[in-house]
């Protein structure tokens, strides 16, 4: 059975919508969306336009002219045809990218974005291939302000992670990080796109500079983590995060004996890998069932240890914290609702939790940051839970934050770039890290209709602590 959005069969959508893959090379990443993102049959005009640098646009004009594809490009076009898509591939022009440059960049994409959008059919994309940059020891997150700009007269879909295995050495100058992934973001014309690109008026680029040895030890750009199935106590909480991508960062961000916490610690996952790995851990929760649940894993988990760090756990609203409750913070590790996804009935995992009974939400308590239904009002006061513990972190020390972008009734929104701009105020952001998800089952959301991606990628977003 083929389809409407682009003729092919559903064994060969599924495979396309993990949110996430391993680079193969050019050839094989620009042929896999051509092959997605166009319909191969008459009915409809078979163009493309391109915007890259050379090299790309060799690569990109040999796989389409195997398709029966034509390829427009800002050199070759004359009189522009009816597009299927626009592709921008700006990955090796943002490598090392100084910042004046980069905005002469976004100049020339909102320009070529607005030229074409009336030649683009309704319903049809525009993908971009972009990278978070670091320059001369700056950290530029380009990607995002990039889709930002193209949020403005395009309707945000969806992004994919592009993981290269033998990632660029440009950054280990600065920090031993390598930029080993860059963003496939996807915007759509429709209904709801408004047709008039602007600059957003958002400030990404602080000029963080960024010291040798930031980070302590190496820290990479990706990893797949594959962790031991949830025990029944687990899974009764919604959105666990697993005790192996905890102990992955609190090894690297701190030493024996440091002082872990996390505002919003659901079963206790955070503590508990504090504990293992002799650090002390501390937090807070809201819900007293989940709190039981991470109390009994505690109680448990310290019998079997011969070295006791200290813990302690209160039931609280991490908005009223105070001085007196814990001593400083050495790092926070911490992963907020993802806004109030847990109270749409049909997102992505869901259905089998009803299936089996499971609790859906946190809550349905007022207090609960899961039940705020204002988008802005949800990251603002998430943004001053973390701006409030700042005042109890020690100097430089530094906060993980496990977040997703989120997708609602058909619109995305950025909740990961969104923090991290927010947070800049107070803290200095460190190239983010993606703990991939290769172990769910992949479902075809929108076969035949549109892209619609599952989701298996977190942002890990590190900051560190201003100093004053
Ligand atoms: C993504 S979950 C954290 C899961 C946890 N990391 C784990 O592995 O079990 C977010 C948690 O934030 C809690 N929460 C929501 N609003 C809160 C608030 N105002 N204060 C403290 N905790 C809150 C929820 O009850 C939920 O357990």
């Amino acid at each position: 059975m083929r389809n409407r959005f682009n003729n092919i069969t559903s064994k060969e959508w599924l495979p396309f919508q993990k949110s996430w893959f391993i680079d193969q090379g050019d050839e094989e990443t620009y042929r896999s969306n051509l092959r997605f993102f166009l319909r191969l049959d008459d009915s409809l005009p078979q163009n493309i336009f391109y915007f890259g640098d050379n090299q790309g646009e060799k690569t990109i004009k040999k796989v389409a002219k195997s398709l029966n594809i034509k390829v427009f490009s800002p050199k070759s076009i004359q009189k522009i045809p009816e597009l299927q898509l626009i592709l921008i591939d700006i990955r090796r022009q943002e490598e090392n990218l100084s910042l004046s440059a980069y905005r002469k960049l976004k100049k020339e994409v909102l320009e070529w974005a607005q030229t074409l959008y009336p030649y683009l059919i309704h319903r049809r994309f525009l993908s971009i291939m972009h990278q978070n940059t670091l320059h001369r020891g700056h950290y530029l997150p380009f990607a995002w302000d990039m889709s930002k700009m193209l949020a403005t007269g395009l309707s945000r879909r969806d992004e994919k992670i592009g993981c290269y295995e033998n990632p660029h050495a440009s950054a280990k100058k600065y920090a031993p990080f390598t930029q080993a992934t860059y963003y496939f973001s996807y915007f759509r014309k429709d209904e709801h796109s408004p047709g008039e690109f602007s600059m957003p008026d958002i400030n990404f680029f602080q000029k963080i500079k960024l010291e040798k040895n930031q980070f302590k030890t190496e820290v990479p750009n990706w990893k797949i983590f594959r962790p031991k199935r949830r025990n029944k106590n687990e899974i009764l909480h919604p959105a666990k995060f697993p005790e192996e991508v905890a102990q992955f960062f609190i090894e690297r961000f701190t030493r024996p004996k440091a002082n872990v916490f996390d505002p919003m610690s659901g079963t206790g996952s955070t503590q508990l890998a504090a504990l293992q790995t002799n650090r002390n851990g501390y937090g807070t929760e809201l819900s007293a069932f989940f709190i039981e649940i991470a109390h009994t894993r505690i109680t448990t988990l310290v019998e079997t240890l011969t070295q006791k760090p200290k813990h302690k756990l209160l039931l609280k609203d991490a908005r009223r914290i105070t001085k007196r409750d814990f001593p400083p913070i050495d790092y926070l590790f911490t992963s907020p609702p993802y806004w109030d996804m847990l109270n749409m009935k049909g997102a992505e995992n869901q259905a089998t939790r009803k299936a089996k009974g499971l609790q859906l939400n946190y809550s349905d308590d007022t207090h609960d940051l899961g039940n705020i239904s204002e988008y802005d009002e949800f990251v603002d006061e998430l943004c001053n839970i973390y701006f409030k513990l700042a005042q109890k972190m020690s100097p430089g020390a530094y906060l993980t934050i496990i977040v997703k972008n989120i997708k609602k009734k058909g619109k995305s929104y950025p909740l990961a770039d969104d923090l991290a701009w927010k947070l800049q105020e107070h803290f200095t952001l460190l190239p983010e890290f993606f703990w991939l998800q290769d172990d769910l089952r992949l479902a075809p959301y929108g076969y035949g209709y549109t892209f619609v991606s599952n989701t298996f990628h977190q942002y890990c977003l590190t900051f560190r602590k201003k100093t004053p």
